[in-house]
């Protein structure tokens, strides 16, 4: 099941970031179907689980990649990436002790931050990306 779909709005321009955001929409989309098909908690908190790592790499490469350009506004993004890691972190805790709260609620959140973040902030890089041509 796919509920968020990846469109053009999402590009930030720039291929590598895209393809990994993408791969973040597919982790989305594949909790989403845990969540609906009614999953054993093992296979929801794998999900999570490959969630946060896919999350980890990929902002970790974004940062550096800033650091590269001496991006301005650097410790503000680093800021906005552990508040997304710390809630999924969170997620995965509720997941053991408390599994029915683990509802779609959480993916409405973890999709607005997402797409927000992706269509908000970091559109904000990419001129100092492409100056560096670090696209
Ligand atoms: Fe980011």
């Amino acid at each position: 099941m796919e509920l968020f779909k990846w469109s053009n709005r999402y590009s930030v321009c720039i291929e590598s970031i895209d393809e990994e955001h993408k791969g973040l929409f597919q982790l989305l989309n594949r909790l989403y179907t845990s969540l609906t098909e009614g999953d054993a908690q093992e296979i929801l908190a794998e999900v999570i689980d490959e969630l946060f790592e896919y999350t980890q790499k990929h902002f970790r490469r974004e940062e550096s990649l800033l650091k590269q350009v001496e991006y301005p506004y650097l410790k503000n993004h680093i800021a906005l990436h552990e508040y997304f890691e710390q809630s999924i972190v969170r997620y995965r805790e509720q997941l053991y002790s408390d599994p029915s709260s683990l509802t779609i609620d959480i993916l409405s959140f973890l999709r607005d931050w997402l797409i927000q973040h992706i269509q908000g902030v970091d559109m904000d890089y990419v001129p100092y990306l492409k100056a560096k041509n670090l696209s």
